[in-house]
């Protein structure tokens, strides 16, 4: 193990992104590299990630949930992230491990606050109870246009990607508010380019970001 990726120890790390980014290809890759790096590596899943959280995930997910309010909504997602936090981040941290969540409060900033139209002030109110204050040290979002998107995405539409292009269009602008809002645990890669030079790019951040 090098120096920089001896610093990963411990760290927890989020993939944030749009729907049809290409952040769960990063985070596959992402795995591979670690591992072979030799970092003990914990991955997670937003929402979902437990039994319970699974079970939130199928009703958060379900096109036929077509009555569940935002507010609701928003509680469920953070339900499944306080007994994700609980019963396995935060055990695996304090085991010295790298947690990489695909997905974890920015996603409700994004999804929820912007694009949903909750205060930010109430989704971090209630974040900050779910997480026991427990944040990642970087959430890496990879930003990509509509058009791109979309191209990314199965046919098979789940009741969040059902929501329409103004709505994943205010996703977007909500990750861009929060990468300039909060540049210190906030990093925004341009992931249009090619999935080699997207990773390239970052490894190159977090190396920086970690450790420079
Ligand atoms: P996934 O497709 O990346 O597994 O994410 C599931 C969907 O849930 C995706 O459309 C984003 C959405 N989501 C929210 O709206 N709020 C949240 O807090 C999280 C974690 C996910």
């Amino acid at each position: 193990m090098t120096a920089w990726t001896q610093q990963m120890t411990g760290r927890f790390l989020a993939f944030e992104g749009p729907d049809g980014s290409g952040k769960s290809t990063q985070l596959a890759r992402f795995l591979v590299w670690a591992r072979a790096q030799g970092l003990p590596v914990i991955e997670v899943r937003e929402p979902g990630g437990t039994a319970v959280g699974e079970r939130i995930r199928d009703v958060l997910l379900d096109p036929e949930n077509t009555d569940l309010t935002v507010r609701s909504e928003m509680l469920l997602y953070m339900a499944s992230r306080a007994q994700l936090v609980e019963s396995i981040i935060e055990p695996a941290l304090q085991a010295g491990s790298l947690v990489v969540a695909d997905r974890f409060v920015a996603s409700t900033c994004a999804y929820q606050g912007t694009a949903g139209g909750i205060a930010m002030h109430d989704i971090l109110r209630v974040a900050e109870v779910a997480t026991g204050g427990r944040w990642p040290d970087l959430s890496i979002i990879f930003d990509v246009d509509e058009q791109t998107a979309a191209g990314r995405l199965s046919p098979l539409l789940d009741r969040m990607e059902q929501k329409g292009a103004a709505f994943h269009r205010r996703v977007r602008e909500g990750y861009h508010l929060l990468a300039e809002q909060r540049p210190h645990d906030m990093l925004l890669i341009d992931a249009t380019v090619d999935e080699e030079t997207v990773f390239e790019r970052l490894l190159e951040a977090l190396q920086q970001r970690l450790v420079g």
